[in-house]
């Protein structure tokens, strides 16, 4: 079987960690060559060594955050100027600020929305010209597009339930899912599929056991509440998540979009 992204190239908005840097690998093992975004260079540059151990020439890194628009123009420019296009775009980046709603300060509230809702928000924008428009002359010039391209967004079965101590987060997360439905329908007479992943809990440095003034973890007991609640008996693992956006990215998905997977185990919601 041939891989599944031969020929692709894809932006990974917060590849250095977690989701998004398995997703990179994954990518890079079906053929992909990839553009490593990342707010930190270190681990950026850790999952571009790790992409490039897989396939040589596979991957660059890219760092700035997803909440400059001027500096999303220029990660999808990147992807032009690297790799000759940009085929797939995963909005993955993103970060948590815990606290009850009647306590969570402006600060907190804004850089969550500013990072996983706006961010997701300006990287569609930057994107459009190489995705939207390209298909456009596409179909203009042979009557039918070349490829069919690829958006995936970010949101969280915390979301779909609700999730105290999260009332940023979670706003943001669904504001997600209106992203991909609405794009979808923007996108469709281009052939380029938006879709909504959501991740369960997977064990990453977001769901990581929270030490004493640490910004983001989740506490002990939450942790193994949360545990109890999945009928698989399991946290998920990065590669878990990556695998279905990979399914999402290749043309095996080629007539879906607009449409929302949770990769949980099985977690009951509500
Ligand atoms: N881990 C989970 O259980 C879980 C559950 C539901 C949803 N998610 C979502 O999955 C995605 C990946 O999360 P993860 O668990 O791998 O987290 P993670 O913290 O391990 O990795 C997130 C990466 O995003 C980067 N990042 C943060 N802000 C950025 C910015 N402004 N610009 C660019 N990069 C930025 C971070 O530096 C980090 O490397 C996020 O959107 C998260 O909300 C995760």
């Amino acid at each position: 079987m041939t891989a599944l992204l031969t020929d692709r190239v894809a932006v990974v908005t917060g590849a250095g960690r977690g989701i998004g840097r398995a997703i990179a690998e994954l990518f890079v093992t079906e053929g992909a060559r990839v553009v490593i975004n990342d707010l930190d260079a270190g681990p950026a540059e850790e999952a571009r060594a790790a992409c490039e151990a897989i396939r040589e020439g596979a991957a660059v890194t890219s760092i700035g955050s997803v909440t400059d628009p001027a500096y999303t123009d220029a990660l999808m420019a990147r992807a032009v100027e690297a790799f000759g296009g940009l085929d797939v775009l995963v909005c993955n980046a993103g970060l948590t600020r815990d606290r009850m709603a009647h306590k969570m300060s402006d600060d907190e509230w804004r850089s969550v929305i500013d990072v996983n809702l706006s961010g997701t928000f300006h990287c569609i924008r930057s994107a459009a010209p190489h995705l939207r428009d390209v298909a456009k002359r596409e179909l203009e010039e042979h009557g039918e597009v070349l490829k069919v391209r690829k958006v995936v967004t970010f949101y969280s079965t915390a979301a779909i339930r609700g999730n105290p101590g999260q009332i940023n987060y979670t706003a943001a997360k669904m504001g997600n899912v209106g992203i991909a439905r609405t794009v979808a329908q923007e996108w469709a007479p281009f052939r380029i599929c938006v879709n909504a992943v959501a991740p369960g809990f997977i064990e990453t440095r977001m769901t990581a056991e929270k030490s004493a003034g640490a910004p983001m973890g989740i506490p002990a007991a939450m942790r193994e509440a949360a545990l109890a609640r999945i009928p698989f008996g399991r946290y998920g693992a990065p590669e878990d998540v990556a695998r279905v956006v990979l399914f999402l990215a290749s043309p095996l998905s080629d007539y879906v979009t607009g449409q929302e997977i949770n990769v949980s185990g099985g977690l009951q919601i509500p």
